[in-house]
């Protein structure tokens, strides 16, 4: 399948993995890379500069396909050291970023001087619009249904992807609730050149995160997720648990005078728990409604092949098939 983000990024499938923050390991990426994707690591896992560069040249030991880093601005109380993360980026040969957060116009003659694509993810049509006059190459529109953060709007992909593309110049991509060929043919249909995946590639033989992670997904609902932070304006997607159902009734009583101090055990710091010893309890950690989908653990190869089968079945079976009867 040939789309505008295929030719913008030179790969095979227009199917991205977004970045996850202790899962968008080297492993990860070259897997989706190898199998005609686009992986992406995810910087600010890598504590330092240095580490990022390492594992860059980790994943380039395991692929020759275009390989891509997530750099995401989040509100912290000290900026990590973006402009050497840049660096290690620029010096370890990688053409693709995917920003997210905040706005990436301060580091844009940066990543534009070094020759690298920018893909920003963002929740709305206005802050796409933003990224396309700032020079980003492209845009991943992330619906209310994604894992991680929907933004404040609260518009979910049915409305918000052809809402993108009556306004949006640059190719984007649709992210958020996406997990099989259906739903990239209906992404196509809307308007979108590709897709972005979260928690459908967490759940993957590849992915490097315990096993507890993947079967808690595939156990759970489309019903199993929880909104948080809200009060704090920095909505999450999490998979509901213990901890969270904690942190919702803190919420609740504390409403508008919720501060990050009440909740930040139950939210900060979770990640190497949950992704590498497996407690999936003890905190809040992303996950988005396409758990409802996900029923299985195959490889990277072996998902994106059947989401591009099924993708083009419908397209050329099913759908065609309605206009020739
Ligand atoms: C466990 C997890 C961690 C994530 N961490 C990040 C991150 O660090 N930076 C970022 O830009 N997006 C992050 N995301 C969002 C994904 O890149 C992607 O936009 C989102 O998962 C898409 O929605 P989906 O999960 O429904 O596919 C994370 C998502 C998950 C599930």
């Amino acid at each position: 399948m040939k789309t505008r983000i295929t030719e913008l990024f030179g790969i095979e499938h227009p199917i991205i993995q977004g970045g996850m923050h202790f899962v968008g390991l080297a492993e990860l990426a070259a897997a989706v890379s190898n199998a005609g994707g686009l992986g992406i690591i995810t910087a600010l896992t890598q504590k330092t500069p240095k580490d990022l560069a390492n594992e860059i040249a980790r994943c380039k030991d395991m692929t020759d396909k275009p390989i891509g880093v997530n750099l995401t601005f989040l509100p912290t109380f000290s900026a990590p050291p973006y402009p050497e993360y840049i660096d290690a980026i620029v010096k370890g040969g990688v053409k693709i970023v995917e920003t997210a957060g905040r706005s990436p116009e301060a580091y844009m003659p940066l990543l534009k001087d070094a020759g690298i694509k920018v893909i920003h993810k963002c929740t709305s049509v206005r802050h796409s619009l933003k990224a396309e006059k700032i020079g980003c190459d492209a845009v991943s529109v992330d619906g209310f249904e994604c894992g991680g953060h929907p933004g404040e709007d609260d518009i979910p992909n049915m409305i918000l992807l052809p809402r993108a593309a009556e306004e949006l110049t640059v190719p984007f991509v649709a992210s958020g609730g996406i997990g099989n060929g259906q739903q990239l043919a209906a992404s196509l249909a809307l308007g979108a050149d590709g897709i972005n995946m979260g928690t459908r590639f967490m759940v993957t033989k590849e992915a490097p995160v315990h096993q507890n992670v993947k079967d808690a997904i595939v156990k759970a609902s489309e019903l199993d997720t929880r909104l948080i932070m809200r009060p704090l304006r920095n909505t999450e997607r999490v998979l509901n648990n213990p901890a969270v159902e904690k942190v919702i009734e803190i919420e609740r009583e504390k409403g508008a005078n919720t501060k990050i101090e009440d909740i930040v055990d139950l939210v900060g710091g979770v990640y190497p728990k949950v992704m590498q010893k497996g407690d999936v309890d003890v905190g809040a950690w992303s996950c988005g409604m396409v758990a409802g989908l996900i029923h299985d653990v195959p490889s990277c190869k072996e998902l994106i092949d059947r989401i591009m089968g099924d993708a083009e079945e419908i397209i050329q079976g099913r759908l065609a098939k309605m206009l020739s009867a």
